[in-house]
């Protein structure tokens, strides 16, 4: 290990992208400190958007609050497209399961990248022109490394296009004028879709342009690498191990013995051993974020942190402290967040998956749909690694900007729960 110094669990790796990296006795004070202090946004101006001026990134952070409120109005529309999609795939891919009993996906990362991608672009583009220049790009194969990331800068298509007027009168053609040919797909009618609402009432709320080159993209984007990597992850985990999937199974189960097979809002709230498994894989799958020090400070232990200084906290190693989480911290036991108390959509000293003290602002809004599609799945495919008795081997994790199993492959058949 390159390890240069560590004081009072404060570390500085020689061969590191950060300057520090912050021990769990720093959590809270990591986690809590403000933007003007210990920036994200900064670090992913860097990253992403280094022509933006400080005004611009002011401003798409405004417009994230903006954009969240809009999403969460058209949560349903997400939902239906969800399980359109899923049923289109589960639909196309019959011939195969009818020949074989079971279906090997050699990458489940990249399978599920297909399937946000093309969620993410209906619910909030929809118009097959669009459609057809993201799916381009966001359908090369993937490996969510920092290199992939630069290619999944690509996604941020309206950079392209340098004027917003430009951009938003591009949109408004294909939406209200079908300057484009007809959408290639026709699963739903349109109207929930979210760059049509914003176009619509764009002016009614003193929306400004900008909100297509920022915060629309960027939920496309993160959608599609958080959610997308979360949920291949939580796959993985339900293929590795079959006592979890028969859990997992039997509450699905028992929902629609009890109310059918709609999901709602009701259920959801149910599904506790489903909360508890993605809670789980969560814990085992999350790296946070890196941020920027805004100013000269001080770490509680003395250590010196001088401006534009890049610091993260050792999520990987409290993720998987015996101290915080019991027995076998390594092992995937999603039961142990029934003894913890932890719940998915919250974030606690048991669930930092979506940060502490300024947790993520979508962590409800993901966390409810994380639950309605896993749960869509299992009621769709029976998940394995080909056989229950064989032992496949856990092969370990991939540490990156995010967290991925190494073993990537594993068996789907399809079934009606
Ligand atoms: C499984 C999905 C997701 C996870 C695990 C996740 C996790 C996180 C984490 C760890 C943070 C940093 C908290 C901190 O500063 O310490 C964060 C912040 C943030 N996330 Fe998420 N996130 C997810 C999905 C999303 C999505 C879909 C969006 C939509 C754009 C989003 C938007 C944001 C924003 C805007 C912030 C900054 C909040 C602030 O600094 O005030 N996240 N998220």
């Amino acid at each position: 290990m390159n390890l240069e110094k560590t004081a009072g669990h404060v570390t500085k790796f020689a061969s590191s992208i950060s300057d520090f990296s912050l021990g769990k006795s720093h959590l809270k004070f990591f986690t809590s400190l403000p933007e003007h202090v210990f920036s994200r946004t900064r670090v992913m101006k860097n990253m992403y958007n280094k022509r933006w001026t400080h005004k611009e990134h002011h401003q798409s952070y405004e417009l994230n609050n903006v954009f969240r409120f809009i999403l969460i109005a058209h949560n349903n529309y997400l939902y239906k497209i969800s399980e359109s999609i899923l049923e289109e795939k589960a639909f196309k891919d019959l011939d195969l399961f009818l020949d074989n009993e079971s279906v090997h996906i050699k990458n489940i990362y990249s399978y599920f990248h297909e399937i946000f991608t093309e969620i993410a672009i209906y619910e909030n583009l929809r118009y097959d022109a669009i459609y057809n220049s993201m799916n381009n790009i966001a359908t090369q194969s993937m490996s969510f490394g920092e290199i992939s990331l630069q290619r999944m800068l690509k996604l941020r298509f309206f950079d392209n296009l340098s004027h917003l007027e430009k951009t938003r009168k591009i949109l408004y053609n294909y939406i209200f004028k079908g300057s484009s040919k007809q959408p290639n797909r026709h699963i739903m009618d349109g109207n929930g879709c979210v760059a049509k609402f914003i176009l619509k009432n764009q002016a009614f709320f003193d929306i400004p342009d900008f909100i297509f080159k920022s915060a629309l993209p960027d939920y496309i984007n993160t959608f599609i690498s958080f959610i997308g990597t979360k949920m291949s992850n939580l796959i993985m985990d339900i293929s590795l191990y079959p006592n979890v999937r028969k859990e997992l199974e039997a509450e699905q189960r028992s929902l629609i013995k009890k109310y059918g097979r709609s999901i709602t809002s009701k259920q959801i709230d149910e599904m506790v051993y489903l909360d508890a498994a993605i809670t789980e894989s969560l814990r085992l799958g999350t790296n946070n974020p890196m941020k920027e020090a805004i100013c000269d400070s001080y770490l509680p232990n003395g250590a010196f942190v001088q401006k534009s200084s890049l610091v993260k906290f050792t999520t990987i190693s409290y993720n998987r402290s015996s101290e915080i989480y019991g027995r076998d911290p390594h092992c995937y036991i999603p039961e142990r967040h029934f003894e913890l108390g932890t719940k998915l959509e919250e974030s606690s000293l048991t669930n930092i998956a979506w940060g502490l003290g300024r947790p993520c602002p979508y962590r409800q809004y993901c966390a409810r749909y994380m639950k309605y599609f896993a749960a869509l799945f299992i009621r769709l495919y029976n998940i394995t690694q080909g056989s229950d008795n064989g032992y496949t081997g856990h092969q370990g994790y991939i540490f990156d900007i995010h967290v991925l199993h190494a073993k990537k492959n594993l068996f789907l058949s399809r079934r009606d729960l």
